[in-house]
């Protein structure tokens, strides 16, 4: 098949960057539909580490063509910056990527506004990762946004820039902060970015459209997971994009019938970054060894990661959503010395059982998981590479997951290596 999407199936940090490196040795393009910098995707090869925060994790690879759709709020100087540090490490970017020119900017002002109204939330803080994502969001539905393409016009741009900064230099100042936005500043700096970003400028729907009827493969990046997804996430407590499937039309231009393959990236268990509920966190020292064995810290902003057993709950809620065709389990091998794991297949609430996701967030906050308890496999699963020489307990760990979500498995991960991963079947 020719086109395959990658979708967090939790709240993030599931390892996408790990799975669209592994894929993309098959892949002709990559793609992001959404999110920004807030993103941060692992890939590691013969020991090197790269984090990538806004450039697609194929890059990685030599042959395909990274693209940044739509949907996406890219930041100029980070983007930059980004790419130079690659081409530092020996990656080569040069030609290979493409900007949607109906992308929206992300300036400075608004990583000021996502901090300073984070500092005066208080105890209501989302516990965002500071790199102006909502903000910037609601400047493009509230049509204040500045795109990419807005470069042609370089006296439009400039205009919009100060208009922006003066509106929230009022807010900044009611909100009692101290900041005081220079929009004239702003404008020439990202002025200065204009001959990079007016060369990578492309027409992405149409540019994808024409290779997959050229039948090029196409491989979809999603960034965060399916419970920051601002419509069926945690709201509140979410990010500010459709992180799931119907972001990945709507932030690069595809018809419905140009994905192919929906696969659905879950870690063994669960993590989240920030604030908002997590059914079923340990706030204990299980949690703390969860953390301590899978090195749940964040890539991008280094904050520890609040870690729980696997959630089957939140994960079928994810399959029915995004229409799961396969599944990716990442971070197997993090439970090898584990003599028990449990999952969640259902919460407690009022003397009810819920088997499916209850939206309310006053309800969500009173659950209590019901769990089932496997046995743990005390057997290293790092350098397995066939799903057969896995330890039989992973395999009924693994295979009750798969039933349990009515959801096959494609590919197991057991390190944070490229070539650690199973292939049960791929059709990519
Ligand atoms: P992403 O945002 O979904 O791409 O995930 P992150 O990169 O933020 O976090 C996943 C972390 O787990 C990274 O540090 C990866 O290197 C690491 N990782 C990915 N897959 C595995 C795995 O199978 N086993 C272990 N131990 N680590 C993994
Ligand atoms: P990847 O792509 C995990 C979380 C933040 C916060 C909430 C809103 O690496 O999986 P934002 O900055 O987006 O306004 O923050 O979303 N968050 C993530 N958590 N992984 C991510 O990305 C995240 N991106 C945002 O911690 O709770
Ligand atoms: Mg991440």
């Amino acid at each position: 098949m020719s086109s395959l999407v990658v979708i967090g199936s939790q709240w993030g940090d599931e390892g996408k960057g790990k799975i669209v490196d592994y894929l993309a040795s098959r892949a002709d393009i990559v793609a992001r539909f959404q999110g920004g910098a807030n993103a941060g995707h692992t890939v590691v090869v013969e020991g090197t580490q790269f984090i990538l925060h806004q450039i697609p994790s194929g890059i990685i690879f030599p042959q395909p063509e990274c693209v940044i759709g739509n949907g996406v709020v890219i930041d100029p100087a980070g983007f930059i910056e980004e790419r130079e540090n690659l081409n530092k490490r020996g990656i080569k970017t040069a030609g290979r990527i493409k900007i949607s020119g109906k992308a929206h900017m992300l300036l400075s002002y608004h990583k000021v506004m996502d901090q300073e109204r984070e500092a005066s939330r208080g105890k209501g803080k989302i516990g965002t990762t500071g790199r102006g994502i909502g903000p910037a969001y609601e400047d493009k539905i509230a049509r204040n946004g500045v795109r990419v393409m807005d470069f042609h016009n370089p006296d439009k741009l400039r205009a919009k820039i100060l208009e922006n900064a003066g509106l929230n230099n009022k807010i900044l100042q009611a909100i009692g902060s101290q900041v005081v936005l220079d929009g004239q500043a702003i404008a020439e700096e990202v002025l200065s970015y204009r001959d990079t970003f007016l060369e990578l400028e492309t027409d992405v729907s149409l540019f994808l459209y024409e290779g997959l009827a050229r039948g090029k493969k196409l491989l979809i990046e999603g960034a965060q997971g399916l419970m920051l997804d601002v419509d069926h996430g945690t709201y509140p407590y979410v990010t500010s994009s459709n992180t799931s499937i119907g972001g990945a039309f709507a932030g690069l231009g595809l018809g419905p019938k140009a994905i192919e393959i929906v696969l659905g990236v879950i870690k063994a268990y669960t993590t989240r970054v920030g604030n908002g509920p997590l059914p079923t966190e340990l706030k204990n020292k299980e949690g703390e060894k969860l953390r301590e064995l899978g090195a749940e810290y964040g890539a991008t902003t280094g904050r520890p990661r609040r870690c729980g057993w696997f959630d089957a709950v939140v994960t079928r809620y994810s399959k029915r959503i995004n229409g799961l065709t396969g599944l990716a389990v990442t971070k197997l091998d993090v439970l090898d010395t584990l003599d028990e794991i449990k999952i969640c297949n259902a919460y407690q609430w009022r003397g009810k059982t819920l088997t499916e996701f209850p939206f309310d967030p006053d309800v969500l906050e009173q659950c209590e998981p019901v769990y089932e308890v496997h046995k743990g496999w005390k057997t290293e699963t790092s350098g397995i590479t066939d799903y057969d020489s896995l330890p039989a307990a992973a395999r009924k760990y693994l295979a009750r997951i798969s039933e349990i979500m009515d959801c096959p498995i494609r590919l197991v991960s057991v390190g944070v290596q490229r070539d650690q991963i199973i292939n049960c079947g791929t059709d990519f």
